[in-house]
């Protein structure tokens, strides 16, 4: 079937939520790119806005329909523009979005493509020329993207998404109904494109997935395609998220200590500090599994450092139970941490509990959350003052067009003077100053040489 576009169209794409949806969209870009389409950062000059959606929070839901009601007033003006949902609201909400929830935004939609089936997205544009509307949100067992070259817009990090899908089933959580069942990439696939990556000079690959631990092809688990992606080029940093505690195996961690390429960096979420409320999130680990397993961590790495994601008042969290949170914080010292409030998702187990924690509660307790990490976060970013750390620099920092920000091994952000520095280059910076969220620093004139420097 021709899916070529009547002339080459300028695709636009908003992607929000997890990294698992910017790799979707350096996807579904790299499809179109193979059909002559090209792409635009300007809505003004699209022919084709596409939104990669996030269902994970119904406040993120919430921004996405505001969004597609500005579109769908552009669409009153310009009416050949083509709008496209993409995603885990694709997924989820299917013919809803253009039902009455939506607003009526529907209207504005053309398209609606579910993670599974963006093969299909050249097809439903080009139908979408010919004035069709078109939806496809079929979940698979085994699509995992594996031939598709994204088109990827940094040249110095890049996303890899390894595995797709969850089966663990948390309680509160949307993601196995809108992403499906687990399914891991070919080890030999995920080498070959670090390969090519290192011969395009690229210094940084994060390895993706909803719950990365859970990778398998054949024989080897995660630690093994970790060490091999590891081994392609030692100047290449390796990170990689999200892990399950559960599946955070003593292998994985000798894995990740024994390799200098391999950032000292973990993301564990815990959720929640109350053995009483993992139960209820299904989350199969109690506190004090978690917490030996940092135990093990800090051992093999003390100076790796950590992050979390937590919830605040999940159905009948006491004040006990969160008490329980912020000491379990306290105790470990988190670099950093996502903190949300509870929000229930229709068709998820928790659904069905009684949602009784108060909004009033909920924002108490995620504030007294947040500000407790947000001092133990300036406490350990004050404790790098004076110190040196390699940082791979990875651009012009937001605020100022005159610094760069370039990221520590352990994920920090530092700031610093361009000088005569350039993006891709390690070099090593002396901290001299901090906040919760950032490093301030300098450059020792020497270059670093390679992420195992
Ligand atoms: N409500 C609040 N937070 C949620 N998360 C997932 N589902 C929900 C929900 N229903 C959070 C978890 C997860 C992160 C990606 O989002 O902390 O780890
Ligand atoms: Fe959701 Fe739990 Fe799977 Fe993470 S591990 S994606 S929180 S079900």
């Amino acid at each position: 079937m021709i899916v070529k576009a009547p002339k080459p169209k300028k695709v636009y794409v908003e992607t929000y939520g997890c990294q698992m949806n910017i790799a979707d969209t350096e996807v579904v870009q790299g499809l179109l790119a193979k059909e002559e389409y090209e792409f635009t950062t300007s809505i003004e000059q699209a022919d084709v806005i596409f939104v990669n959606t996030c269902s994970v929070r119904e406040n993120a839901e919430q921004r996405i329909y505001g969004r597609l009601g500005e579109f769908k007033k552009l669409k009153k003006k310009r009416p050949e523009i083509v709008i496209g949902v993409m995603g885990c609201m694709a997924e989820r909400l299917r013919s809803k979005i253009t039902g009455e929830r939506a607003n009526g935004v529907g209207q504005a939609v053309d398209i609606i493509v579910g993670p599974d089936e963006y093969r299909k997205v050249p097809e439903l544009l080009y139908n979408a020329w010919h004035g069709e509307k078109g939806i496809a949100v079929q979940l698979s067992r085994v699509e995992t993207y594996d031939d598709v070259l994204p088109l990827r817009t940094s040249g110095v990090s890049a996303w890899i998404s390894v595995m797709r899908g969850c089966d663990k089933f948390c309680t509160f959580c949307v993601v196995p109904f809108t992403r499906g069942r687990e399914r891991s990439r070919t080890v030999a696939s995920v080498v070959a494109e670090v390969e090519q990556l290192s011969a395009q000079g690229f210094r940084e690959v994060t390895l993706l997935g909803q719950n990365v631990n859970s990778f398998r092809d054949g024989q080897n688990d995660f630690s093994d395609l970790l060490q091999l992606v590891a081994e392609v080029d030692s100047r290449i940093r390796v990170r990689f998220t999200t892990s399950h505690p559960q599946d955070m195996s003593d292998k994985l961690i000798e894995t990740i200590s024994g390799h200098k390429n391999i950032c000292k960096f973990i993301h564990l979420p815990v959720q929640s500090g109350s053995d009483r409320i993992l139960e209820k999130m299904n989350r199969t680990y109690t506190r004090e599994h978690y917490l030996n397993l940092l135990g093990k961590i800090r051992a093999a790495m003390p100076e790796a450092n950590l992050s979390t994601d937590i919830i605040a008042g999940f159905p009948s969290e006491t004040e006990d139970d969160h008490k329980m949170t912020l000491d379990l914080i306290d105790h470990v010292g988190y670099d950093g941490a996502f903190m949300f409030k509870y929000s229930p998702r229709e068709n998820t187990p928790a659904f069905k509990m009684e949602d009784d924690v108060s909004d009033e509660i909920k924002t108490r307790r995620i504030s007294e959350i947040i500000e407790r990490q947000s001092a133990i976060s300036e406490q350990r970013n004050a404790g790098t003052v004076g110190k040196s750390f390699e940082v791979l620099i990875e651009g012009e920092s937001k605020k100022s067009s005159t610094d760069w920000v370039g990221r520590t091994d352990g994920n920090k952000m530092v700031i610093f003077p361009k000088g005569e520095f350039e993006i891709g280059e390690y070099r090593i910076a002396t901290i001299s100053r901090s906040n919760s969220a950032t490093l301030f620093g300098t450059i020792q004139e020497q270059a670093g040489e390679s992420a195992a420097a």
